[in-house]
């Protein structure tokens, strides 16, 4: 089977073990259904396991990808929910402290065909395309749980997405548009600015700039280099809600600013099966659209993660594989 895995893994030199080439399918626990991929989309978390964060070296060689759209051998279009809880979980997936992603322990979906636990695919939509539906489980996951869980938010107010060039980022930023926020975001790139403008943002300003006011809530997923910059963001009251560390997970709390001015610090990751549900529907009922960079082939994905690494996308970057 044709997939894109991680053979070694590099801090320093991500895609050093990263092949394209063919492993043998990998068999399916009972309860499992088979997927025959159509599309893929890239994440950082992938550049995070060839770097040999949150996957053990001993999983190795491990089929990467978090994300995908495909066909059931029924031929039922479907989305692939990427959150697996451990056997006899019960409640929401994503509190199970023993659930995995896709390709942290159980091979993952840039690959021919992906093995998932029945539950773990929902029907795909004819109106949202291909590479659309491959967005949807974990950056615009992400994102709607952000802003409409974990930070609340509610039409009107006004919401800060750091780092607007990133896939959670543009997600955030088109979500946020399409359910009446006003959206501010920051990048460190005029372009990525620009393009943030076009995508929904009302207001696009450098990295670490001074904002004309306070914000209800602030989406983090930069890390270090923000963090100083979201916490003096917030109104008194105010929610920042946490996702990723892309620039390091370990900035200085300043809990003082926290306790003095009642802020809200909440971590979130993924989100459930039922939000993805509720994520697509959101995007047929808005008309909202995910924000894909380019659509590339299988044996491209180096060339892309390289792009990934370097800051160098705005939106996703999707991998097709052949019909
Ligand atoms: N918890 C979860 O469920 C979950 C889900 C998805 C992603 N994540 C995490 O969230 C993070 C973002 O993921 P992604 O897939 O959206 O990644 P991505 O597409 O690579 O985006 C990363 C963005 O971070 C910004 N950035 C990176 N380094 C920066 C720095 N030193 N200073 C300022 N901005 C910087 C960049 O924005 P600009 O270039 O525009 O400034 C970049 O576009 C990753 O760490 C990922 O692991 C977590």
């Amino acid at each position: 089977m044709r997939c894109a895995y991680a053979r070694s893994q590099d801090p320093d030199d991500p895609l050093a073990g990263l092949v394209v080439g063919d492993l043998p399918e990998p068999a399916a626990p009972e309860g499992w259904t088979s997927v025959t991929v159509r599309t893929v989309a890239l994440n950082h978390h992938d550049l995070w396991s060839l770097r040999g964060v949150g996957l053990p070296g001993d999983r190795l060689p491990m089929i990467l990808g978090t994300d995908a759209a495909g066909v059931l051998d029924d031929g039922t279009e479907v989305i692939v929910h990427s959150v697996v809880p451990s056997p006899g979980w019960q409640g929401e997936e994503t509190l199970d402290p023993r659930r995995t992603l896709l390709s942290e322990l159980h091979p993952g979906t840039l690959a021919e065909r992906v093995r998932v636990p029945a539950r773990n695919v929902v029907p795909k939509d004819p109106a949202i395309s291909w590479p659309e539906a491959a967005c949807l489980p974990t950056a615009y996951l992400t994102a709607y749980r952000m802003l409409f869980d974990a930070a609340a938010l509610r039409p009107g107010q006004t919401v800060l997405v750091q780092g607007a060039g990133g896939g959670v980022a543009t997600a955030a930023t088109v979500l946020a548009r399409a359910a009446g926020l006003r959206v501010w975001v920051t990048s460190r790139s005029d372009t990525k600015r620009a393009r943030a403008l076009e995508i929904g943002a009302h207001e696009a300003f450098e990295t670490g700039a001074r904002l004309p006011e306070q914000v209800d809530a602030v989406l983090e997923t930069v890390g270090e280099a923000t963090w100083s910059h979201s916490l003096k963001a917030l109104r008194p009251g105010g929610t920042v809600a946490v996702a990723g560390a892309t620039s390091g997970a370990m900035p200085p709390a300043d809990l003082s600013r926290i306790f003095f001015r009642s802020l809200r610090v909440v971590g979130t990751t993924m989100g459930t099966r039922d939000q993805l549900v509720a994520l697509q529907q959101m995007l047929l009922a808005t008309g909202a659209r995910p924000v894909i960079d380019s659509v590339v082939r299988l044996d491209d994905v180096p060339a892309a993660l390289g792009r990934m690494a370097d800051g160098d996308v705005v939106g996703k970057v999707v991998v097709e594989l052949d019909a």
